[in-house]
Protein backbone atom coordinates (compact mmCIF):
# COMPACT_ATOMS: atom_id res chain seq x y z
CA UNK A 1 0.00 0.00 0.00
CA UNK A 2 0.83 3.74 -0.58
CA UNK A 3 -0.55 6.79 -0.47
CA UNK A 4 -1.56 7.46 -4.10
CA UNK A 5 -0.61 10.01 -7.06
CA UNK A 6 -1.16 13.52 -6.90
CA UNK A 7 0.00 14.73 -10.13
CA UNK A 8 0.17 13.04 -14.19
CA UNK A 9 2.52 16.11 -14.77
CA UNK A 10 6.33 15.22 -16.41
CA UNK A 11 8.31 16.77 -14.16
CA UNK A 12 6.78 15.33 -11.17
CA UNK A 13 9.29 15.46 -8.49
CA UNK A 14 10.96 12.68 -7.64
CA UNK A 15 10.13 11.89 -3.77
CA UNK A 16 6.15 12.28 -5.67
CA UNK A 17 6.77 9.32 -7.39
CA UNK A 18 6.68 6.41 -4.85
CA UNK A 19 2.80 7.49 -5.40
CA UNK A 20 2.04 6.47 -8.89
CA UNK A 21 1.20 3.16 -7.71
CA UNK A 22 -2.25 4.07 -7.90
CA UNK A 23 -4.66 7.48 -8.30
CA UNK A 24 -6.29 8.98 -4.91
CA UNK A 25 -10.12 10.07 -5.75
CA UNK A 26 -9.91 14.09 -6.02
CA UNK A 27 -13.37 14.81 -6.57
CA UNK A 28 -15.49 17.05 -4.33
CA UNK A 29 -17.93 14.17 -3.64
CA UNK A 30 -15.41 11.59 -2.65
CA UNK A 31 -13.90 14.46 -0.42
CA UNK A 32 -17.40 15.39 1.03
CA UNK A 33 -18.06 11.73 1.06
CA UNK A 34 -14.52 10.87 3.31
CA UNK A 35 -15.68 13.06 5.82
CA UNK A 36 -18.83 12.18 6.92
CA UNK A 37 -20.57 8.78 8.63
CA UNK A 38 -18.20 8.01 11.29
CA UNK A 39 -18.81 7.22 14.49
CA UNK A 40 -17.12 9.42 16.98
CA UNK A 41 -13.68 8.55 17.92
CA UNK A 42 -13.28 7.06 21.78
CA UNK A 43 -10.73 10.31 21.92
CA UNK A 44 -11.58 11.13 25.50
CA UNK A 45 -11.01 11.67 29.29
CA UNK A 46 -7.54 9.90 29.88
CA UNK A 47 -5.95 8.74 33.05
CA UNK A 48 -2.93 10.32 34.24
CA UNK A 49 -0.35 8.32 33.55
CA UNK A 50 1.80 6.95 36.52
CA UNK A 51 5.12 8.12 35.49
CA UNK A 52 3.55 11.76 35.71
CA UNK A 53 3.97 11.36 39.35
CA UNK A 54 7.65 11.19 38.72
CA UNK A 55 8.65 13.14 35.76
CA UNK A 56 8.24 16.54 37.64
CA UNK A 57 10.99 16.21 39.44
CA UNK A 58 13.29 15.45 36.43
CA UNK A 59 11.76 18.28 34.64
CA UNK A 60 12.28 20.89 37.87
CA UNK A 61 16.71 19.24 37.52
CA UNK A 62 16.66 20.48 34.49
CA UNK A 63 14.99 23.69 35.46
CA UNK A 64 17.63 23.99 38.17
CA UNK A 65 20.20 23.00 36.32
CA UNK A 66 19.40 26.22 33.24
CA UNK A 67 17.64 28.37 35.20
CA UNK A 68 17.16 32.07 32.66
CA UNK A 69 17.68 29.86 28.96
CA UNK A 70 14.90 28.18 27.01
CA UNK A 71 16.09 24.33 26.91
CA UNK A 72 15.15 22.25 23.83
CA UNK A 73 14.37 18.29 23.93
CA UNK A 74 13.35 17.11 20.96
CA UNK A 75 11.83 13.24 20.83
CA UNK A 76 13.61 12.96 17.08
CA UNK A 77 11.95 11.96 13.50
CA UNK A 78 10.67 8.89 12.20
CA UNK A 79 13.15 6.91 10.38
CA UNK A 80 13.66 5.70 6.86
CA UNK A 81 14.23 1.65 7.13
CA UNK A 82 13.42 1.13 3.23
CA UNK A 83 11.81 3.67 0.58
CA UNK A 84 8.33 5.05 1.97
CA UNK A 85 8.70 2.17 5.28
CA UNK A 86 9.71 3.60 8.50
CA UNK A 87 11.25 1.44 11.44
CA UNK A 88 8.87 1.64 14.40
CA UNK A 89 9.45 5.27 15.90
CA UNK A 90 11.55 4.82 19.09
CA UNK A 91 12.01 8.66 21.14
CA UNK A 92 15.54 9.87 22.11
CA UNK A 93 15.96 8.53 25.45
CA UNK A 94 16.28 11.46 27.31
CA UNK A 95 12.89 12.89 25.63
CA UNK A 96 11.30 9.67 27.26
CA UNK A 97 12.86 10.77 30.30
CA UNK A 98 11.42 13.60 30.70
CA UNK A 99 8.04 13.28 29.35
CA UNK A 100 7.65 9.70 30.30
CA UNK A 101 6.71 8.89 26.93
CA UNK A 102 7.85 5.67 25.53
CA UNK A 103 6.68 3.29 22.76
CA UNK A 104 5.10 4.93 19.91
CA UNK A 105 5.60 8.58 21.08
CA UNK A 106 6.03 10.92 19.78
CA UNK A 107 7.85 11.98 16.17
CA UNK A 108 8.32 14.97 15.88
CA UNK A 109 7.72 16.22 19.40
CA UNK A 110 9.78 18.73 21.07
CA UNK A 111 9.76 19.59 24.53
CA UNK A 112 10.76 22.95 25.22
CA UNK A 113 11.30 24.61 28.40
CA UNK A 114 10.44 28.63 28.17
CA UNK A 115 12.53 30.20 31.23
CA UNK A 116 9.99 32.48 32.72
CA UNK A 117 12.37 35.02 34.86
CA UNK A 118 12.06 33.00 38.05
CA UNK A 119 8.81 33.68 39.10
CA UNK A 120 7.55 30.60 40.72
CA UNK A 121 5.02 29.07 38.62
CA UNK A 122 2.15 26.20 39.91
CA UNK A 123 -0.26 24.01 37.91
CA UNK A 124 -2.10 25.55 35.25
CA UNK A 125 -6.05 25.17 34.68
CA UNK A 126 -5.08 21.71 33.67
CA UNK A 127 -3.20 20.24 36.19
CA UNK A 128 -0.11 20.93 34.10
CA UNK A 129 2.55 21.63 36.10
CA UNK A 130 5.86 23.97 35.18
CA UNK A 131 9.20 23.86 37.02
CA UNK A 132 11.00 26.56 39.35
CA UNK A 133 12.26 28.58 36.51
CA UNK A 134 10.53 27.56 33.05
CA UNK A 135 7.21 27.31 31.46
CA UNK A 136 7.37 23.53 30.11
CA UNK A 137 5.13 22.88 26.82
CA UNK A 138 5.33 19.65 24.74
CA UNK A 139 4.98 20.52 21.04
CA UNK A 140 3.63 17.83 18.84
CA UNK A 141 1.18 17.20 15.71
CA UNK A 142 -1.85 16.80 16.80
CA UNK A 143 -4.40 13.67 15.51
CA UNK A 144 -6.08 15.58 12.46
CA UNK A 145 -9.98 15.41 12.76
CA UNK A 146 -11.65 13.20 10.00
CA UNK A 147 -12.80 16.06 7.74
CA UNK A 148 -9.53 16.49 6.60
CA UNK A 149 -7.67 14.73 3.91
CA UNK A 150 -4.90 13.93 6.54
CA UNK A 151 -7.04 11.44 7.84
CA UNK A 152 -7.07 9.01 4.81
CA UNK A 153 -3.97 10.55 2.61
CA UNK A 154 -1.26 10.64 5.02
CA UNK A 155 0.18 7.49 5.15
CA UNK A 156 2.62 8.53 8.41
CA UNK A 157 0.18 10.83 10.25
CA UNK A 158 -3.37 9.76 9.04
CA UNK A 159 -5.61 7.72 11.61
CA UNK A 160 -6.71 5.71 7.99
CA UNK A 161 -3.50 4.35 7.98
CA UNK A 162 -1.56 4.17 11.35
CA UNK A 163 -4.78 4.36 13.54
CA UNK A 164 -6.02 6.75 15.98
CA UNK A 165 -2.81 9.09 17.76
CA UNK A 166 -2.76 11.43 20.53
CA UNK A 167 -4.77 14.96 20.37
CA UNK A 168 -3.32 17.80 22.44
CA UNK A 169 -5.94 17.27 25.14
CA UNK A 170 -4.92 13.42 25.97
CA UNK A 171 -1.35 13.91 25.97
CA UNK A 172 -1.98 16.84 28.73
CA UNK A 173 -4.32 14.92 31.26
CA UNK A 174 -1.70 11.82 30.24
CA UNK A 175 1.40 13.68 31.58
CA UNK A 176 0.76 16.72 33.21
CA UNK A 177 2.45 18.47 30.30
CA UNK A 178 0.65 21.34 28.88
CA UNK A 179 0.25 20.68 25.05
CA UNK A 180 1.18 23.00 22.21
CA UNK A 181 0.38 22.52 18.32
CA UNK A 182 3.68 21.59 16.29
CA UNK A 183 2.85 24.16 14.13
CA UNK A 184 3.57 27.04 17.01
CA UNK A 185 6.92 25.16 17.74
CA UNK A 186 9.20 27.27 14.66
CA UNK A 187 8.16 30.61 16.63
CA UNK A 188 8.72 29.80 19.83
CA UNK A 189 11.84 28.42 19.38
CA UNK A 190 13.37 30.82 17.29
CA UNK A 191 11.76 34.03 19.20
CA UNK A 192 14.53 36.42 20.74
CA UNK A 193 17.13 34.14 20.15
CA UNK A 194 21.08 35.51 21.29
CA UNK A 195 23.18 36.44 24.26
CA UNK A 196 21.66 37.21 27.72
CA UNK A 197 23.96 40.44 27.69
CA UNK A 198 21.95 41.85 24.67
CA UNK A 199 18.95 40.60 26.25
CA UNK A 200 17.80 37.73 24.16
CA UNK A 201 17.30 33.93 25.04
CA UNK A 202 20.28 31.58 25.11
CA UNK A 203 18.79 28.52 23.65
CA UNK A 204 20.03 24.90 24.84
CA UNK A 205 19.54 22.25 22.91
CA UNK A 206 19.67 18.73 22.88
CA UNK A 207 21.44 18.35 19.33
CA UNK A 208 21.49 14.90 16.92
CA UNK A 209 18.00 14.16 18.13
CA UNK A 210 16.51 15.74 15.36
CA UNK A 211 18.24 17.50 12.42
CA UNK A 212 15.35 19.11 11.22
CA UNK A 213 15.39 20.87 14.82
CA UNK A 214 19.56 21.31 15.00
CA UNK A 215 18.47 23.73 11.83
CA UNK A 216 16.69 25.76 13.36
CA UNK A 217 18.45 26.87 16.02
CA UNK A 218 21.25 26.98 14.03
CA UNK A 219 20.16 29.29 12.22
CA UNK A 220 18.54 31.48 14.91
CA UNK A 221 22.13 31.44 16.63
CA UNK A 222 23.54 32.33 13.32
CA UNK A 223 21.12 35.24 12.63
CA UNK A 224 23.29 36.66 16.14
CA UNK A 225 26.09 36.29 15.40
CA UNK A 226 26.62 33.62 18.00
CA UNK A 227 29.87 32.22 18.21
CA UNK A 228 29.04 28.08 16.60
CA UNK A 229 31.42 26.44 18.88
CA UNK A 230 30.30 28.51 22.22
CA UNK A 231 26.78 26.94 21.05
CA UNK A 232 28.14 23.24 20.52
CA UNK A 233 29.44 23.49 24.03
CA UNK A 234 26.33 24.83 25.31
CA UNK A 235 24.36 21.80 23.99
CA UNK A 236 26.86 19.43 25.01
CA UNK A 237 26.50 20.35 28.31
CA UNK A 238 22.76 19.16 28.05
CA UNK A 239 23.25 16.21 26.64
CA UNK A 240 25.85 15.41 29.50
CA UNK A 241 23.58 16.37 32.41
CA UNK A 242 20.41 14.72 30.71
CA UNK A 243 22.80 11.27 30.70
CA UNK A 244 23.97 12.11 34.25
CA UNK A 245 20.31 12.97 35.68
CA UNK A 246 19.37 9.15 34.70
CA UNK A 247 22.16 7.49 36.77
CA UNK A 248 20.43 7.25 39.92
CA UNK A 249 16.98 4.90 39.09
CA UNK A 250 13.60 6.63 40.99
CA UNK A 251 10.88 3.56 41.83
CA UNK A 252 9.04 3.77 38.61
CA UNK A 253 12.26 3.13 36.92
CA UNK A 254 13.24 -0.09 39.29
CA UNK A 255 9.76 -1.06 38.62
CA UNK A 256 10.19 -1.05 35.01
CA UNK A 257 13.38 -2.72 34.70
CA UNK A 258 12.18 -5.60 37.26
CA UNK A 259 9.55 -5.21 34.37
CA UNK A 260 12.04 -6.16 31.75
CA UNK A 261 13.91 -8.40 33.56
CA UNK A 262 11.06 -10.79 34.32
CA UNK A 263 9.56 -10.65 30.42
CA UNK A 264 13.43 -11.26 29.42
CA UNK A 265 13.74 -14.41 31.55
CA UNK A 266 10.45 -15.82 30.34
CA UNK A 267 12.62 -15.56 26.73
CA UNK A 268 15.45 -17.43 28.03
CA UNK A 269 13.00 -20.18 28.83
CA UNK A 270 11.36 -19.62 25.88
CA UNK A 271 14.76 -20.46 24.18
CA UNK A 272 15.79 -23.31 26.56
CA UNK A 273 12.21 -25.44 25.22
CA UNK A 274 12.91 -24.15 22.17
CA UNK A 275 16.93 -25.63 21.54
CA UNK A 276 15.84 -29.35 20.41
CA UNK A 277 14.49 -27.93 17.68
CA UNK A 278 17.70 -25.61 17.04
CA UNK A 279 20.47 -28.37 17.64
CA UNK A 280 21.53 -29.74 14.50
CA UNK A 281 19.29 -26.84 12.46
CA UNK A 282 21.48 -25.47 9.44
CA UNK A 283 20.45 -22.05 11.05
CA UNK A 284 19.85 -23.00 14.28
CA UNK A 285 20.68 -19.64 15.92
CA UNK A 286 17.96 -18.05 13.68
CA UNK A 287 15.60 -20.33 15.83
CA UNK A 288 16.81 -18.99 19.21
CA UNK A 289 16.75 -15.57 18.10
CA UNK A 290 13.44 -15.87 16.88
CA UNK A 291 11.65 -17.42 20.29
CA UNK A 292 13.51 -14.60 22.00
CA UNK A 293 12.00 -12.16 19.80
CA UNK A 294 8.51 -13.78 19.96
CA UNK A 295 8.70 -13.00 24.23
CA UNK A 296 9.90 -9.62 23.36
CA UNK A 297 7.04 -8.81 21.42
CA UNK A 298 4.80 -10.42 23.56
CA UNK A 299 5.47 -8.64 26.57
CA UNK A 300 7.53 -5.47 25.71
CA UNK A 301 7.89 -3.35 23.07
CA UNK A 302 11.07 -4.81 20.81
CA UNK A 303 14.62 -6.15 21.95
CA UNK A 304 16.65 -3.87 23.96
CA UNK A 305 19.65 -4.57 21.41
CA UNK A 306 20.67 -7.14 18.77
CA UNK A 307 20.24 -10.36 20.17
CA UNK A 308 23.37 -11.97 20.08
CA UNK A 309 22.83 -15.95 20.06
CA UNK A 310 26.56 -17.32 19.59
CA UNK A 311 27.09 -20.80 19.74
CA UNK A 312 30.50 -22.69 19.73
CA UNK A 313 33.36 -20.41 18.41
CA UNK A 314 30.74 -17.84 17.58
CA UNK A 315 30.49 -17.06 21.52
CA UNK A 316 33.98 -15.62 21.30
CA UNK A 317 32.48 -12.74 18.89
CA UNK A 318 31.44 -10.32 21.17
CA UNK A 319 28.86 -8.80 19.39
CA UNK A 320 28.02 -11.93 17.30
CA UNK A 321 23.91 -10.62 15.92
CA UNK A 322 24.11 -12.34 12.83
CA UNK A 323 23.13 -15.25 14.05
CA UNK A 324 22.90 -17.60 11.13
CA UNK A 325 24.44 -20.08 12.07
CA UNK A 326 23.85 -24.16 12.59
CA UNK A 327 24.35 -25.35 16.87
CA UNK A 328 25.98 -28.52 16.63
CA UNK A 329 25.34 -30.70 20.15
CA UNK A 330 28.18 -30.33 22.56
CA UNK A 331 28.71 -26.95 22.13
CA UNK A 332 28.25 -24.05 23.81
CA UNK A 333 25.20 -21.27 23.35
CA UNK A 334 25.98 -18.06 24.48
CA UNK A 335 22.52 -15.86 24.50
CA UNK A 336 22.58 -11.66 25.35
CA UNK A 337 18.91 -10.73 24.62
CA UNK A 338 16.68 -8.20 26.54
CA UNK A 339 13.48 -7.07 26.40
CA UNK A 340 12.74 -3.39 25.88
CA UNK A 341 9.56 -2.47 28.00
CA UNK A 342 6.87 -0.87 26.66
CA UNK A 343 8.14 2.26 28.99
CA UNK A 344 11.43 1.77 26.79
CA UNK A 345 13.59 0.24 30.01
CA UNK A 346 15.33 -2.79 28.85
CA UNK A 347 17.02 -5.30 30.68
CA UNK A 348 20.77 -7.11 29.66
CA UNK A 349 21.03 -10.79 30.49
CA UNK A 350 23.51 -13.35 29.44
CA UNK A 351 23.67 -16.80 30.01
CA UNK A 352 26.06 -19.41 28.47
CA UNK A 353 24.31 -22.74 28.42
CA UNK A 354 25.06 -26.56 27.30
CA UNK A 355 23.45 -27.31 24.24
CA UNK A 356 23.44 -31.20 24.98
CA UNK A 357 22.18 -30.28 28.35
CA UNK A 358 25.17 -30.91 30.11
CA UNK A 359 28.76 -28.90 30.32
CA UNK A 360 31.94 -30.80 29.31
CA UNK A 361 34.58 -30.48 31.68
CA UNK A 362 36.42 -28.09 30.31
CA UNK A 363 33.27 -26.13 29.27
CA UNK A 364 32.54 -26.25 33.10
CA UNK A 365 36.26 -24.90 34.40
CA UNK A 366 36.01 -21.89 32.34
CA UNK A 367 32.25 -21.13 33.34
CA UNK A 368 33.13 -21.69 37.15
CA UNK A 369 36.27 -19.39 36.40
CA UNK A 370 33.60 -16.25 34.85
CA UNK A 371 30.84 -17.25 37.87
CA UNK A 372 33.92 -17.07 40.31
CA UNK A 373 34.88 -13.42 38.68
CA UNK A 374 30.95 -12.58 38.71
CA UNK A 375 30.09 -13.72 42.25
CA UNK A 376 33.62 -11.54 43.31
CA UNK A 377 32.32 -8.21 41.72
CA UNK A 378 28.86 -8.90 43.49
CA UNK A 379 30.43 -9.09 46.55
CA UNK A 380 31.86 -5.80 46.37
CA UNK A 381 28.62 -3.26 45.16
CA UNK A 382 27.61 -1.37 48.03
CA UNK A 383 27.55 2.25 48.15
CA UNK A 384 30.81 4.16 48.57
CA UNK A 385 32.54 2.16 46.41
CA UNK A 386 33.87 3.46 43.10
CA UNK A 387 31.93 2.00 39.66
CA UNK A 388 35.90 1.02 38.20
CA UNK A 389 36.30 -1.59 41.47
CA UNK A 390 34.09 -3.73 40.36
CA UNK A 391 35.82 -4.51 36.83
CA UNK A 392 39.04 -4.84 38.65
CA UNK A 393 37.60 -7.35 41.30
CA UNK A 394 36.59 -9.17 38.40
CA UNK A 395 38.99 -9.70 35.81
CA UNK A 396 41.64 -10.04 38.76
CA UNK A 397 39.74 -13.19 39.65
CA UNK A 398 39.91 -13.92 36.11
CA UNK A 399 43.47 -13.19 35.71
CA UNK A 400 44.28 -15.59 38.46
CA UNK A 401 42.49 -18.43 37.01
CA UNK A 402 44.38 -17.58 33.75
CA UNK A 403 47.28 -17.79 36.02
CA UNK A 404 46.55 -21.12 37.52
CA UNK A 405 45.70 -23.00 34.67
CA UNK A 406 48.91 -21.79 32.92
CA UNK A 407 47.98 -19.46 30.39
CA UNK A 408 49.72 -16.03 31.62
CA UNK A 409 52.71 -15.30 29.38
CA UNK A 410 54.15 -13.71 32.33
CA UNK A 411 53.16 -13.75 36.63
CA UNK A 412 49.96 -13.01 37.74
CA UNK A 413 51.65 -9.57 39.25
CA UNK A 414 53.35 -8.42 36.36
CA UNK A 415 49.75 -9.38 34.21
CA UNK A 416 48.05 -7.32 36.91
CA UNK A 417 50.47 -4.45 36.69
CA UNK A 418 48.89 -1.19 34.72
CA UNK A 419 52.49 -2.28 32.43
CA UNK A 420 50.45 -5.83 31.71
CA UNK A 421 47.54 -6.73 31.30
CA UNK A 422 47.73 -9.44 29.44
CA UNK A 423 45.10 -11.66 31.01
CA UNK A 424 42.24 -9.04 28.73
CA UNK A 425 43.30 -10.52 25.61
CA UNK A 426 40.60 -13.25 26.41
CA UNK A 427 37.74 -10.51 28.16
CA UNK A 428 38.99 -7.36 26.12
CA UNK A 429 35.64 -5.67 27.26
CA UNK A 430 34.14 -3.82 30.66
CA UNK A 431 33.08 -5.62 33.15
CA UNK A 432 29.73 -3.23 34.06
CA UNK A 433 27.55 -0.43 32.57
CA UNK A 434 24.28 1.68 33.41
CA UNK A 435 21.16 -0.09 32.70
CA UNK A 436 18.14 1.84 31.83
CA UNK A 437 15.94 3.64 28.69
CA UNK A 438 19.49 2.70 27.03
CA UNK A 439 20.94 -0.25 26.94
CA UNK A 440 23.86 1.15 27.27
CA UNK A 441 22.89 3.88 29.65
CA UNK A 442 24.27 7.60 30.65
CA UNK A 443 26.84 6.91 28.38
CA UNK A 444 27.39 10.70 28.15
CA UNK A 445 28.22 11.05 31.44
CA UNK A 446 31.62 12.36 32.78
CA UNK A 447 33.85 9.67 33.67
CA UNK A 448 33.98 11.45 37.36
CA UNK A 449 30.51 10.18 37.67
CA UNK A 450 31.00 6.93 35.36
CA UNK A 451 33.89 5.22 35.61
CA UNK A 452 35.40 6.81 38.57
CA UNK A 453 32.03 7.64 40.09
CA UNK A 454 30.95 6.43 43.84
CA UNK A 455 27.89 4.13 43.56
CA UNK A 456 24.41 5.09 45.05
CA UNK A 457 21.42 3.40 45.83
CA UNK A 458 19.31 3.18 42.71
CA UNK A 459 22.21 3.08 40.00
CA UNK A 460 21.28 -0.08 38.09
CA UNK A 461 24.21 -1.82 35.91
CA UNK A 462 25.23 -5.20 34.71
CA UNK A 463 28.02 -7.31 35.86
CA UNK A 464 29.44 -9.83 32.75
CA UNK A 465 32.62 -10.84 32.87
CA UNK A 466 33.91 -13.48 30.57
CA UNK A 467 36.59 -15.12 29.01
CA UNK A 468 37.00 -15.90 24.89
CA UNK A 469 38.94 -18.71 23.66
CA UNK A 470 38.73 -18.24 19.83
CA UNK A 471 39.14 -21.16 17.99
CA UNK A 472 42.66 -19.68 16.10
CA UNK A 473 43.77 -18.85 19.32
CA UNK A 474 47.47 -20.37 19.46
CA UNK A 475 48.24 -18.62 22.86
CA UNK A 476 45.96 -21.51 24.51
CA UNK A 477 46.09 -24.94 24.42
CA UNK A 478 43.76 -26.77 22.02
CA UNK A 479 41.33 -27.94 24.68
CA UNK A 480 40.04 -24.02 25.65
CA UNK A 481 40.04 -22.99 21.53
CA UNK A 482 36.43 -22.09 20.61
CA UNK A 483 35.10 -21.93 23.73
CA UNK A 484 33.50 -18.65 25.22
CA UNK A 485 31.56 -17.94 28.28
CA UNK A 486 29.80 -14.71 29.50
CA UNK A 487 27.70 -14.31 32.95
CA UNK A 488 25.71 -11.26 32.88
CA UNK A 489 23.17 -10.16 35.30
CA UNK A 490 21.39 -6.67 35.91
CA UNK A 491 22.16 -5.42 39.78
CA UNK A 492 20.34 -2.80 41.96
CA UNK A 493 22.33 -0.83 44.33
CA UNK A 494 20.75 -0.95 47.21
CA UNK A 495 21.40 0.81 50.92
CA UNK A 496 23.69 -2.09 52.21
CA UNK A 497 24.61 -3.83 49.17
CA UNK A 498 23.13 -5.25 46.22
CA UNK A 499 20.47 -7.19 44.63
CA UNK A 500 20.69 -9.28 41.90
CA UNK A 501 17.32 -8.30 39.48
CA UNK A 502 18.07 -11.07 37.36
CA UNK A 503 18.66 -14.03 40.33
CA UNK A 504 16.03 -16.02 39.18
CA UNK A 505 17.53 -16.74 36.04
CA UNK A 506 19.86 -19.97 37.08
CA UNK A 507 23.64 -18.93 37.30
CA UNK A 508 25.55 -22.00 38.88
CA UNK A 509 26.55 -24.78 36.71
CA UNK A 510 24.09 -27.61 38.25
CA UNK A 511 21.43 -25.02 38.47
CA UNK A 512 21.56 -24.67 34.82
CA UNK A 513 21.49 -28.29 33.85
CA UNK A 514 18.70 -28.50 35.84
CA UNK A 515 16.32 -25.71 34.66
CA UNK A 516 17.73 -27.03 31.33
CA UNK A 517 16.11 -30.86 32.33
CA UNK A 518 13.17 -29.33 33.60
CA UNK A 519 11.80 -27.10 30.86
CA UNK A 520 12.69 -29.83 28.60
CA UNK A 521 11.24 -32.33 29.85
N1 LIG B 1 24.43 -6.80 25.13
C1 LIG B 1 25.37 -5.78 25.11
C2 LIG B 1 26.12 -5.72 26.36
O1 LIG B 1 26.12 -6.68 27.08
O2 LIG B 1 26.68 -4.74 26.71
MN1 LIG C 1 25.76 -5.60 28.91
MN1 LIG D 1 24.56 -8.07 27.16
Amino acid sequence: MTSDAQTSDENQQLQDRVNNRSQRPQSEAFKKFMASHWAPSDAGIHSRDEVADFTPRRRAAVSEQFAGERVVVPAGPLKVRSNDTDYRFRPHSAFAYLTGLGVDHEPNAVLVFEPTNDAPSSSDSTGASDTPHHEVALYFKPMASRDTEEFYADSRHGEFWIGPRPDLAEFEQRLGIRTKDLDQFEAAVTKDVGPAESGGTQVRLLREADQNVDALVDTARANTSMDLEAADALDAELTEFCSELRLVKDDWEVNQLRNSVAATIAGFEDVVRALPRAVGHDRGERIVEGAFFARARLEGNDLGYDTIAASGNNATILHWIRNHDRIDPGELLLLDAGVEADSLYTADITRTIPVSGRYTPVQRKVYEAVLAAADAAFAVVEPGIKFRDIHTTAVTVLAEHLDEWGLLPVSLEEALSQEGQQHRRWMPHGTSHHLGLDVHDCAQAKRDLYLDGVLEPGMVFTIEPGLYFKNEDLAVPEEYRGIGVRIEDDVLVTTDGCENLSAALPRKPDDVEAWIAHLQS
